[in-house]
C-alpha cells in the first residue's frame, strides 16, 4: 500500500516537473520569440559596427543564454544588461559569467516590455516581428535620442527613417537604427 502510493507520487512529482520544465522551455516563444541564439561568428562584426565607448550602457532584450552581452562586456568598457523571461537561461547567464570573470554585465529575469531602457545607449534585440511591432511604440518613447537600436534577423516595420546600416546575410540580416 505505501509502495503504491509512493510510486503515484513520484509519478506525479515527475509529471510536474516536466510541465514547469515545458512551460519554462516555451516562455520566450509565448512572450516574444523563441530561444535561438545568434550565431557566435557573428558578434564580433555586429559589435565593431557600435563604436562603442566608454561607460556606455547596452542592453539585450530577450539575452538568450546571454552570448551577446558577454561578448560585449568582455571586450568594452561598457556596462551590459541583459533581459530575459526564462530564469533558466537567467541562470545559465550568470554562471558562465561568473566563471569568465565578467564584472560589467547584469542579467535580470523580466518582461522585456516592463524593462526602462531610457538609459540605454545601445538596444540590441533578435525577435520575431511581431513583437517588434509592439517593441517599436515603447522604444520610440522610452529611449533617448541618438540611442543605437540593433535588430538582428528581423526589420522594424516603419522604422525606416532612422536605419542607419545594415548587415547583409543571406538568412538574418542585422539592422542598425539611430534614434
Ligand atoms: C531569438 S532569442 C535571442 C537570444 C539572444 N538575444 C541572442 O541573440 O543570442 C530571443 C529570446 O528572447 C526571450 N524573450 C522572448 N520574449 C521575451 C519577453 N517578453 N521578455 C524577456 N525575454 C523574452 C526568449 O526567451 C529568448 O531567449
Amino acid at each position: 500500500m505505501i509502495l503504491t502510493l509512493f510510486i503515484i507520487l513520484a509519478i506525479l512529482l515527475a509529471y510536474g516537473f516536466l510541465l514547469v520544465a515545458l512551460f519554462y522551455l516555451l516562455a520566450g516563444e509565448f512572450f516574444g520569440a523563441p530561444f535561438v541564439p545568434t550565431k557566435r561568428d557573428y558578434l564580433p562584426e555586429i559589435a565593431r559596427k557600435l563604436k562603442l565607448k566608454k561607460g556606455q550602457r547596452v542592453y539585450d532584450l530577450g539575452s538568450g543564454n546571454g552570448r551577446i552581452i558577454r561578448f560585449i562586456a568582455k571586450n568594452y568598457p561598457v556596462e551590459a544588461f541583459g533581459i530575459e523571461v526564462n530564469p533558466g537561461l537567467i541562470m545559465y547567464s550568470r554562471l558562465i559569467s561568473r566563471l569568465e570573470k565578467i564584472r560589467s554585465a547584469t542579467f535580470k529575469r523580466g518582461n522585456l516590455f516592463t524593462e526602462d531602457v531610457g538609459k540605454a545607449d545601445v538596444v540590441f534585440v533578435f525577435l520575431l516581428s511581431k513583437t517588434l511591432v509592439k517593441l517599436k511604440k515603447k522604444l520610440l518613447k522610452e529611449c533617448k535620442k541618438g540611442t543605437i537600436i540593433v535588430s538582428h534577423g528581423f526589420k522594424f516595420q516603419g522604422m525606416e527613417i532612422y536605419l542607419v546600416d545594415k548587415i547583409e546575410r543571406k538568412v538574418f540580416c542585422t539592422y542598425y537604427y539611430r534614434l
